[in-house]
């Protein structure tokens, strides 16, 4: 399986990675970003980095150079994990971060589905407290979470009016992310808002990323994966030594 992955050089991307380049059966693995992706130090002996291409793209909202399009071309997925999250977006223009959030990803979208294989299997990395439910009224980062939830509906339309593109979406819904480096970010208080929205809270970091590797690489399940479904399949799919340490 040929994998694009972006926002490789953020947490849930450089994850992606690092499995994927352990995982024999993802044969190339083409890291799209604004600054070069190098193979992670910790990738251990398993991996397989000759497999890792790192592309450069300058203008996420224009089509993309012919020498990205020679690299992306004949992909069978994309991870998705590009995105100016929640805490980083504070005190950011919300007109920019809309642009990052959404127009870069709509347009990744319609660019790869394009060139791409059929099936082509597009894995969205998005959040638990983010809304498609435009109409509801929330009380806490509102706008944010509607953008983001107006993102996952507009890939969602995408795949179904480009069936004959073969191409599938789903959105992978995490609460709060736990890495063996990163353990006390998750307060109790924001597990207790996290639990709120009846999902399980907290998801491993690897799971997240093996589940996310797992659908593209043996079809989507269902949509939206929340984070009892990322759980059960990244504790499935990963062997012990896979996961990071
Ligand atoms: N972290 C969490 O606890 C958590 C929990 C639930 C859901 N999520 C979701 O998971 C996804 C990934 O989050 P993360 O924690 O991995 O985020 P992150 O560490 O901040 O990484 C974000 C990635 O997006 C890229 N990016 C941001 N702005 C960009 C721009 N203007 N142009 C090009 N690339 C840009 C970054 O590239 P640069 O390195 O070049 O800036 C980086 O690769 C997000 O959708 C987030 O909402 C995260």
């Amino acid at each position: 399986m040929k994998l694009i992955v972006t926002g490789a050089t953020g947490l849930v991307g450089s994850e992606v990675i690092r499995l994927a380049l352990r995982n024999p059966a993802v044969t190339s693995v083409v890291a799209v970003a604004r600054k070069p992706v190098l193979p992670p130090a910790n990738a251990g002996p398993e991996a397989d980095t000759s497999k890792l291409q790192s592309v450069l793209v300058e203008d996420w909202t224009a089509p993309y150079p012919e020498s990205v399009i020679q690299h992306i071309k004949d992909a069978d997925a994309c991870i998705w994990a590009l995105a100016i999250t929640p805490t980083r977006s504070q005190g950011m223009d919300f007109a920019h971060v809309t642009v990052v959030c959404s127009d870069y990803t709509i347009n990744g979208l319609a660019i790869m589905a394009a060139l791409a294989n059929k099936p082509f299997r597009f894995i969205y990395t998005s959040g638990v407290t983010i809304e498609r439910d435009q109409t509801k009224s929330l009380q806490f980062l509102s706008e944010y979470r509607l953008m983001r939830g107006r993102v996952e509906n507009a890939i969602l339309d995408y795949a179904k009016q480009h069936q004959a593109l073969g191409v599938e979406v789903t959105v992978a819904k995490p609460g709060g992310i736990e890495a063996p480096n990163r353990t006390a970010i998750i307060s109790d208080a924001m597990k207790a808002m996290l639990d709120a929205f009846g999902h399980t809270p907290t998801v491993h970091l690897s799971e997240l990323a093996a589940a996310m590797i797992d659908q593209s690489l043996n079809g989507i399940s269902k949509d939206p994966l929340w984070g009892e479904d990322l759980v059960q399949i990244g504790q499935r799919v990963l062997r012990k030594e896979d996961y990071l340490v």
